[in-house]
Protein backbone atom coordinates (compact mmCIF):
# COMPACT_ATOMS: atom_id res chain seq x y z
CA UNK A 1 0.00 0.00 0.00
CA UNK A 2 1.41 3.07 -1.00
CA UNK A 3 -0.79 5.79 0.46
CA UNK A 4 0.34 4.63 3.77
CA UNK A 5 2.71 6.32 6.37
CA UNK A 6 6.02 3.59 6.85
CA UNK A 7 9.05 4.37 9.56
CA UNK A 8 12.42 4.86 7.52
CA UNK A 9 14.90 5.15 10.06
CA UNK A 10 14.84 5.94 14.07
CA UNK A 11 15.35 9.80 14.85
CA UNK A 12 18.95 9.25 15.80
CA UNK A 13 20.11 7.50 12.58
CA UNK A 14 19.62 10.76 10.55
CA UNK A 15 23.01 13.20 11.55
CA UNK A 16 24.56 15.26 8.54
CA UNK A 17 25.07 12.53 5.89
CA UNK A 18 22.10 11.64 3.74
CA UNK A 19 20.77 8.06 4.68
CA UNK A 20 19.53 5.58 2.27
CA UNK A 21 16.54 3.40 2.98
CA UNK A 22 14.43 1.50 0.23
CA UNK A 23 10.37 0.80 1.00
CA UNK A 24 8.48 -1.20 -1.01
CA UNK A 25 11.42 -1.84 -3.26
CA UNK A 26 11.96 2.44 -3.62
CA UNK A 27 15.36 3.67 -2.87
CA UNK A 28 14.95 6.45 -1.09
CA UNK A 29 17.15 9.35 0.48
CA UNK A 30 16.35 10.94 3.81
CA UNK A 31 18.29 14.04 5.01
CA UNK A 32 18.21 17.35 6.88
CA UNK A 33 18.05 21.31 6.51
CA UNK A 34 19.32 23.67 7.76
CA UNK A 35 16.50 23.45 10.50
CA UNK A 36 17.01 20.17 11.77
CA UNK A 37 14.10 18.64 9.84
CA UNK A 38 14.08 15.50 7.81
CA UNK A 39 13.33 15.48 4.13
CA UNK A 40 12.66 12.67 1.93
CA UNK A 41 13.83 12.33 -2.20
CA UNK A 42 13.79 9.70 -4.48
CA UNK A 43 17.38 8.33 -4.84
CA UNK A 44 17.64 8.95 -8.31
CA UNK A 45 19.20 12.77 -9.41
CA UNK A 46 16.87 13.48 -12.35
CA UNK A 47 19.80 14.56 -13.99
CA UNK A 48 21.95 11.36 -14.71
CA UNK A 49 20.32 9.16 -12.24
CA UNK A 50 23.24 8.71 -9.98
CA UNK A 51 22.26 8.37 -6.41
CA UNK A 52 21.47 11.29 -4.83
CA UNK A 53 22.46 9.56 -1.42
CA UNK A 54 26.35 9.48 -1.94
CA UNK A 55 26.18 13.34 -1.99
CA UNK A 56 26.10 15.69 0.86
CA UNK A 57 24.14 18.07 2.44
CA UNK A 58 25.32 21.72 1.40
CA UNK A 59 23.72 24.70 3.23
CA UNK A 60 20.71 22.66 3.89
CA UNK A 61 19.96 21.20 0.55
CA UNK A 62 20.95 17.65 -0.85
CA UNK A 63 23.74 18.06 -3.20
CA UNK A 64 24.38 15.25 -5.94
CA UNK A 65 27.85 14.08 -5.68
CA UNK A 66 28.41 14.06 -9.62
CA UNK A 67 27.42 17.30 -10.89
CA UNK A 68 26.51 19.09 -7.95
CA UNK A 69 22.86 19.51 -8.78
CA UNK A 70 20.96 20.61 -5.25
CA UNK A 71 17.67 19.99 -4.52
CA UNK A 72 15.73 21.45 -1.12
CA UNK A 73 13.09 19.15 1.10
CA UNK A 74 10.57 19.93 -1.68
CA UNK A 75 12.73 18.32 -4.69
CA UNK A 76 13.13 21.65 -6.40
CA UNK A 77 16.32 21.82 -8.14
CA UNK A 78 17.67 24.97 -6.53
CA UNK A 79 21.46 24.93 -7.92
CA UNK A 80 22.93 24.10 -11.58
CA UNK A 81 26.55 24.87 -10.94
CA UNK A 82 27.51 25.31 -13.72
CA UNK A 83 24.85 26.63 -15.88
CA UNK A 84 24.19 30.28 -16.40
CA UNK A 85 20.84 31.24 -16.24
CA UNK A 86 17.47 29.55 -14.05
CA UNK A 87 18.23 26.44 -12.24
CA UNK A 88 14.93 26.19 -11.24
CA UNK A 89 12.68 23.94 -14.14
CA UNK A 90 10.14 21.42 -13.47
CA UNK A 91 11.93 18.96 -15.71
CA UNK A 92 14.77 18.88 -12.96
CA UNK A 93 12.77 18.40 -9.87
CA UNK A 94 13.56 15.16 -7.52
CA UNK A 95 10.30 13.54 -6.43
CA UNK A 96 10.01 14.48 -2.69
CA UNK A 97 7.95 12.42 -0.37
CA UNK A 98 6.09 13.78 2.50
CA UNK A 99 8.29 13.16 6.14
CA UNK A 100 6.98 13.28 9.98
CA UNK A 101 9.22 12.89 12.65
CA UNK A 102 7.38 11.46 15.40
CA UNK A 103 8.21 9.50 18.88
CA UNK A 104 11.59 9.28 17.89
CA UNK A 105 10.59 7.73 14.12
CA UNK A 106 10.98 9.16 10.52
CA UNK A 107 8.30 8.35 8.91
CA UNK A 108 7.53 8.64 4.98
CA UNK A 109 4.58 8.82 3.48
CA UNK A 110 4.92 6.93 0.22
CA UNK A 111 3.07 9.12 -2.35
CA UNK A 112 5.48 11.72 -3.65
CA UNK A 113 3.96 15.05 -3.40
CA UNK A 114 0.60 13.83 -1.66
CA UNK A 115 -1.01 15.60 1.18
CA UNK A 116 -1.91 13.20 3.34
CA UNK A 117 -5.34 13.26 5.66
CA UNK A 118 -3.79 11.21 8.16
CA UNK A 119 -0.94 11.28 10.36
CA UNK A 120 0.87 8.00 11.28
CA UNK A 121 0.69 5.70 13.66
CA UNK A 122 1.29 6.42 17.13
CA UNK A 123 3.13 3.83 19.89
CA UNK A 124 0.69 3.45 22.86
CA UNK A 125 3.60 3.52 25.65
CA UNK A 126 7.05 5.00 24.95
CA UNK A 127 10.08 6.08 27.15
CA UNK A 128 9.02 7.79 29.84
CA UNK A 129 5.86 6.20 31.00
CA UNK A 130 6.02 5.86 34.54
CA UNK A 131 6.18 2.40 35.55
CA UNK A 132 7.20 0.33 32.56
CA UNK A 133 10.28 -0.13 31.04
CA UNK A 134 10.15 0.54 27.49
CA UNK A 135 13.05 -1.16 24.93
CA UNK A 136 13.32 -0.17 21.50
CA UNK A 137 14.41 -2.76 18.50
CA UNK A 138 14.68 -2.72 15.08
CA UNK A 139 14.75 -6.09 13.43
CA UNK A 140 15.15 -6.58 9.70
CA UNK A 141 13.77 -10.20 8.20
CA UNK A 142 13.44 -12.13 5.06
CA UNK A 143 9.87 -12.42 4.39
CA UNK A 144 6.82 -10.56 2.85
CA UNK A 145 5.17 -8.00 5.54
CA UNK A 146 2.30 -10.63 5.14
CA UNK A 147 4.53 -13.67 6.59
CA UNK A 148 6.04 -11.45 9.04
CA UNK A 149 3.00 -10.08 10.31
CA UNK A 150 1.55 -13.42 10.50
CA UNK A 151 4.38 -15.40 12.35
CA UNK A 152 4.62 -12.59 15.15
CA UNK A 153 1.00 -13.08 15.61
CA UNK A 154 0.73 -16.65 15.68
CA UNK A 155 0.62 -18.58 18.74
CA UNK A 156 0.55 -22.28 17.82
CA UNK A 157 4.14 -22.26 16.50
CA UNK A 158 5.56 -20.80 19.71
CA UNK A 159 5.46 -24.34 21.30
CA UNK A 160 7.29 -25.71 18.50
CA UNK A 161 10.13 -23.33 17.23
CA UNK A 162 10.62 -21.46 20.49
CA UNK A 163 9.57 -24.86 22.19
CA UNK A 164 10.27 -24.07 26.30
CA UNK A 165 10.51 -20.43 25.92
CA UNK A 166 6.45 -19.93 26.36
CA UNK A 167 5.03 -23.02 25.89
CA UNK A 168 5.84 -26.58 25.91
CA UNK A 169 5.03 -29.46 23.30
CA UNK A 170 2.21 -31.04 25.49
CA UNK A 171 -0.69 -28.68 25.13
CA UNK A 172 -2.11 -28.48 28.72
CA UNK A 173 -6.11 -27.09 28.31
CA UNK A 174 -8.24 -26.23 25.67
CA UNK A 175 -9.41 -22.57 25.68
CA UNK A 176 -11.64 -19.98 23.71
CA UNK A 177 -10.84 -17.66 21.36
CA UNK A 178 -12.39 -15.01 19.70
CA UNK A 179 -11.31 -12.90 16.82
CA UNK A 180 -12.81 -9.43 15.81
CA UNK A 181 -12.45 -7.64 12.63
CA UNK A 182 -13.03 -4.14 11.75
CA UNK A 183 -12.61 -2.55 8.26
CA UNK A 184 -8.88 -1.35 9.23
CA UNK A 185 -8.03 -4.21 11.50
CA UNK A 186 -8.55 -7.29 13.76
CA UNK A 187 -7.53 -8.60 16.96
CA UNK A 188 -7.56 -12.11 18.63
CA UNK A 189 -8.62 -12.67 22.61
CA UNK A 190 -7.48 -15.97 23.89
CA UNK A 191 -9.77 -15.97 26.41
CA UNK A 192 -8.52 -18.89 29.72
CA UNK A 193 -5.14 -19.27 29.13
CA UNK A 194 -3.05 -20.76 32.06
CA UNK A 195 0.12 -18.19 32.57
CA UNK A 196 2.48 -19.83 29.52
CA UNK A 197 5.19 -22.22 31.71
CA UNK A 198 7.77 -21.57 29.67
CA UNK A 199 11.07 -19.59 30.70
CA UNK A 200 9.46 -16.06 29.56
CA UNK A 201 5.91 -16.73 31.49
CA UNK A 202 7.99 -17.69 34.43
CA UNK A 203 10.27 -14.66 34.35
CA UNK A 204 7.39 -12.41 34.12
CA UNK A 205 4.67 -13.93 36.82
CA UNK A 206 6.73 -16.50 38.85
CA UNK A 207 3.62 -16.88 41.21
CA UNK A 208 1.32 -17.58 37.86
CA UNK A 209 -1.88 -15.80 37.30
CA UNK A 210 -5.22 -15.34 34.87
CA UNK A 211 -3.63 -14.18 31.80
CA UNK A 212 -5.29 -12.25 29.34
CA UNK A 213 -3.79 -11.99 26.25
CA UNK A 214 -4.85 -10.20 22.72
CA UNK A 215 -2.92 -10.22 19.34
CA UNK A 216 -3.67 -7.32 17.04
CA UNK A 217 -3.07 -6.07 13.14
CA UNK A 218 -3.23 -2.80 12.65
CA UNK A 219 -3.49 -1.39 8.54
CA UNK A 220 -1.34 -0.82 7.44
CA UNK A 221 1.36 -3.13 9.40
CA UNK A 222 1.21 -2.69 13.04
CA UNK A 223 1.42 -6.04 14.49
CA UNK A 224 0.80 -6.09 18.04
CA UNK A 225 1.02 -8.77 20.97
CA UNK A 226 -0.45 -7.82 24.60
CA UNK A 227 -0.07 -9.56 28.00
CA UNK A 228 -2.02 -9.11 31.56
CA UNK A 229 -0.71 -11.26 33.97
CA UNK A 230 -2.38 -10.86 37.05
CA UNK A 231 -2.78 -7.43 37.91
CA UNK A 232 0.64 -5.95 38.07
CA UNK A 233 2.44 -7.34 34.87
CA UNK A 234 1.76 -6.28 31.60
CA UNK A 235 3.45 -6.66 28.31
CA UNK A 236 2.49 -4.81 25.51
CA UNK A 237 5.07 -5.78 22.29
CA UNK A 238 4.18 -3.16 19.07
CA UNK A 239 6.00 -3.41 16.26
CA UNK A 240 5.64 -1.14 13.33
CA UNK A 241 6.40 -3.62 9.94
CA UNK A 242 7.96 -1.72 6.61
CA UNK A 243 8.22 -3.56 3.41
CA UNK A 244 12.00 -3.45 2.32
CA UNK A 245 10.59 -5.12 -0.84
CA UNK A 246 8.70 -8.24 -1.34
CA UNK A 247 10.35 -10.51 0.18
CA UNK A 248 12.32 -8.37 3.21
CA UNK A 249 10.43 -6.72 5.75
CA UNK A 250 11.94 -4.21 8.94
CA UNK A 251 10.31 -4.59 11.95
CA UNK A 252 10.51 -1.27 14.48
CA UNK A 253 9.36 -2.68 17.91
CA UNK A 254 8.58 -0.93 20.84
CA UNK A 255 8.51 -3.15 23.61
CA UNK A 256 7.11 -2.06 27.04
CA UNK A 257 7.25 -4.23 30.26
CA UNK A 258 5.59 -3.34 33.51
CA UNK A 259 6.16 -5.94 36.48
CA UNK A 260 6.88 -6.34 40.47
CA UNK A 261 10.64 -5.93 39.65
CA UNK A 262 12.02 -2.91 38.70
CA UNK A 263 13.50 -2.42 34.84
CA UNK A 264 17.05 -2.72 35.66
CA UNK A 265 16.50 -6.33 36.67
CA UNK A 266 14.61 -7.51 33.57
CA UNK A 267 16.72 -5.61 31.28
CA UNK A 268 19.29 -7.95 31.11
CA UNK A 269 16.90 -10.97 30.57
CA UNK A 270 14.86 -9.53 28.13
CA UNK A 271 17.66 -8.37 25.68
CA UNK A 272 18.98 -11.63 24.52
CA UNK A 273 15.66 -13.73 25.44
CA UNK A 274 13.96 -11.48 22.54
CA UNK A 275 17.01 -11.98 20.38
CA UNK A 276 17.03 -15.70 20.55
CA UNK A 277 13.44 -15.92 20.19
CA UNK A 278 14.05 -13.49 17.03
CA UNK A 279 16.64 -15.11 15.77
CA UNK A 280 14.77 -18.84 15.44
CA UNK A 281 11.82 -17.05 13.54
CA UNK A 282 14.20 -15.36 11.37
CA UNK A 283 15.36 -18.75 9.87
CA UNK A 284 11.81 -19.86 9.18
CA UNK A 285 10.97 -16.52 7.69
CA UNK A 286 13.90 -17.27 5.39
CA UNK A 287 13.12 -20.46 4.40
CA UNK A 288 9.69 -19.83 3.89
CA UNK A 289 10.81 -16.82 1.46
CA UNK A 290 13.15 -19.42 -0.44
CA UNK A 291 10.57 -21.76 -0.64
CA UNK A 292 7.76 -19.66 -1.92
CA UNK A 293 10.80 -18.53 -4.65
CA UNK A 294 11.53 -22.29 -5.23
CA UNK A 295 8.11 -23.51 -5.84
CA UNK A 296 7.11 -20.26 -7.83
CA UNK A 297 4.38 -19.81 -5.30
CA UNK A 298 3.12 -20.36 -1.67
CA UNK A 299 1.24 -23.21 -0.74
CA UNK A 300 -1.03 -22.35 2.64
CA UNK A 301 -2.70 -24.91 3.90
CA UNK A 302 -4.85 -23.44 6.52
CA UNK A 303 -6.78 -24.86 9.63
CA UNK A 304 -9.12 -22.81 12.41
CA UNK A 305 -5.92 -22.30 14.82
CA UNK A 306 -4.41 -19.78 11.79
CA UNK A 307 -6.76 -17.18 13.79
CA UNK A 308 -4.92 -14.15 12.11
CA UNK A 309 -3.15 -14.57 8.99
CA UNK A 310 -5.96 -15.09 6.96
CA UNK A 311 -7.41 -12.14 8.25
CA UNK A 312 -4.52 -9.98 7.55
CA UNK A 313 -4.12 -11.19 4.02
CA UNK A 314 -7.78 -10.11 3.41
CA UNK A 315 -6.96 -6.59 4.97
CA UNK A 316 -3.88 -5.94 2.77
CA UNK A 317 -5.89 -7.06 -0.17
CA UNK A 318 -8.29 -4.66 0.21
CA UNK A 319 -5.92 -1.78 1.47
CA UNK A 320 -3.99 -2.69 -1.82
CA UNK A 321 -7.42 -2.29 -3.73
CA UNK A 322 -8.33 1.43 -2.00
CA UNK A 323 -11.37 -0.36 -0.30
CA UNK A 324 -11.48 -0.99 3.03
CA UNK A 325 -15.35 -1.19 2.98
CA UNK A 326 -17.93 0.45 5.20
CA UNK A 327 -16.45 1.58 7.98
CA UNK A 328 -17.38 -0.60 10.96
CA UNK A 329 -17.97 0.67 14.59
CA UNK A 330 -18.50 -2.87 15.78
CA UNK A 331 -16.40 -5.43 15.01
CA UNK A 332 -17.40 -8.82 13.23
CA UNK A 333 -16.71 -11.75 15.71
CA UNK A 334 -16.01 -15.29 15.54
CA UNK A 335 -15.82 -17.63 18.42
CA UNK A 336 -13.49 -20.92 18.53
CA UNK A 337 -11.50 -22.87 20.49
CA UNK A 338 -7.99 -24.23 20.84
CA UNK A 339 -5.42 -26.05 22.69
CA UNK A 340 -1.94 -24.28 24.28
S1 LIG B 1 23.81 13.12 -12.02
FE1 LIG B 1 23.25 14.37 -10.39
S2 LIG B 1 23.98 16.27 -10.94
FE2 LIG B 1 24.44 15.06 -12.65
FE1 LIG C 1 7.94 -16.72 16.81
Amino acid sequence: VLDAWYIAAHSHQLKRKPLPVTIHGTPLVLFRDDEGSAGCLLDRCPHRNVPLSIGKVVEGQLRCGYHGWRFDRGGRCTHVPALVGVSDKRSRCAAAYPVIEQQGFIWVYMRPGAEPEQGPYTFPITEGEPGYLVVRRTVQTAGSLHMVAENALDVPHTAFLHGGLFRTEEARGEIETEVRRWHDRVECEYIGEARPSGIVGRLLSPSGGVVVHHDRFFLPSVVQVEYSIGTENHVLVTAFGTPVDAYETQLHAVVAIRTRFPGWLIRPFIQPLALWIFHQDRTVLRLQTEAALKYGSAHMASTDVDLLGPHIMKLMRRAERGDLGPVRTEPRIKRGRMLV
